[in-house]
């Protein structure tokens, strides 16, 4: 039995037939915020267990200005995307995997989590009820419709203390590419990075490791200033020795070298990306040695190419970085072969354009 109320759907103007199809600009849609018809909302009381998760229409939700998430940031967010296939169904790309990382990152800052069952459950159905938001323009690729789940100390506190109460939501927005750069081919556009050096984004024991908001305030200083002087985004050092590469503010990096492939180690400072994980078993599937280790910032010299992985940035070929006032380049101005390989094996995997023998993705 399902735990959701889809009364909401069901009883409200809001119809999922083919004609409803919401009017979007793929070709020139970036990736901002456009509101759509509904959000799912659950919460949960000093219990620990949510119940009574329910669909409402989108709109601003009341918070306590007493509230967790406002006053001590307690708070976590995921993000995925539904692609809809060319037969008109819809496909969801490892939504379990989002389950069990926002679980974890609720034990680290302390708060209550949906079940994997529960969050899965209620991103099908935030999907589903705002399906007319699902890229239906053929060729497929131009786009997708972003799933934010958010879990937040919603309850009132003053002392530093955990909420008394916490709120599940998941809202969505149709997304296309992530960074405003141009596409050199379909979907893939190289960005340009510069290395921070000063300013950190996580430190071991701290909550780099996991998805929470506060790690994403950080960056936003080192991020603004790159961005002022024209770069895509940061790549950030580990803070101890400054010197191996952690992750870009909203991404991961890998490095490629002839047919090996390094990426930093998952060692608590760096975000498990579920994409970085999928590209490593893509990457091992097409014959690529993949390292997962600790890789030094003097390796960039050497590199052949250089990506970055993420749900928001998919696969992002890197086409020059900055590091102490000294630019290199890669790909020669175009994409790599191993960013291009990666991306269409990827993308045609969670787009249905392939049999999914990884079985990743979930039909809708
Ligand atoms: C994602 O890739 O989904 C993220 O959560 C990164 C975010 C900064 C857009």
């Amino acid at each position: 039995v399902s735990p959701f109320k889809r009364d909401a759907v069901a009883s409200g103007t809001y119809s999922t037939g083919p004609a409803d199809v919401a009017s979007i600009d793929w070709d020139n849609l970036g990736f901002g915020y456009i509101a759509t018809d509904y959000m799912y909302m659950m919460k949960c009381d000093q219990g620990g267990t949510f119940s009574n998760g329910e669909l409402q229409r989108f709109a601003n939700i009341e918070l306590s200005p007493s509230a967790g998430v406002l006053n001590y940031g307690q708070g976590l967010f995921e993000g995925l995307k539904a692609y809809m296939k060319e037969d008109g169904n819809i496909l969801l790309f490892r939504p379990e995997e989002n389950a069990t990382r926002m679980q974890t990152g609720a034990e680290r800052m302390c708060m209550p989590a949906p079940t994997v069952e529960q969050f899965v459950e209620a991103v099908k159905a935030t999907v589903l009820a705002n399906k007319r938001w699902v890229n239906q323009v053929p060729p497929p690729g131009k786009g997708s419709l972003y799933i934010r789940p958010l879990l937040m100390g919603s309850g009132a506190v003053l002392g530093l203390a955990p909420a008394p109460e916490y709120t599940f939501l998941i809202y969505v927005s149709p997304v296309g590419n992530y960074f405003k750069v141009c596409l050199l081919q379909e979907g893939l556009a190289p960005i340009n990075l510069i290395v921070e050096h000063e300013l950190h984004r996580a430190t071991p024991g701290g909550t780099g490791g996991v998805k929470t908001i506060g790690n994403y305030a950080a960056v936003l200083k080192a991020q603004s200033a790159a961005k002022a002087k024209g770069y895509s985004d940061v790549l950030y050092l580990d803070c101890v020795n400054k010197k191996y590469l952690e992750e870009v503010s909203s991404c991961n990096i890998f490095v490629v070298k002839g047919n090996t492939i390094s990426t930093p180690a998952i060692k608590g400072t760096i975000l498990p990306g579920i994409t970085r994980k999928s590209i490593i078993d893509v990457a091992r599937s097409q014959e690529f040695q993949v390292e997962e280790r600790l890789v030094a910032v003097d390796e960039l010299l050497d590199a052949d190419e250089v990506f970055c992985t993420g749900t928001a940035v998919v696969v992002s070929p890197v086409g020059s970085i900055t590091y102490k006032g000294e630019t290199k380049k890669y790909g020669g101005g175009g994409v790599g072969a191993v960013s291009q390989k990666l991306y269409t094996v990827l993308t045609s995997l969670q787009m249905g354009l392939t049999e999914d023998k990884m079985n990743w993705t979930l039909e809708l």
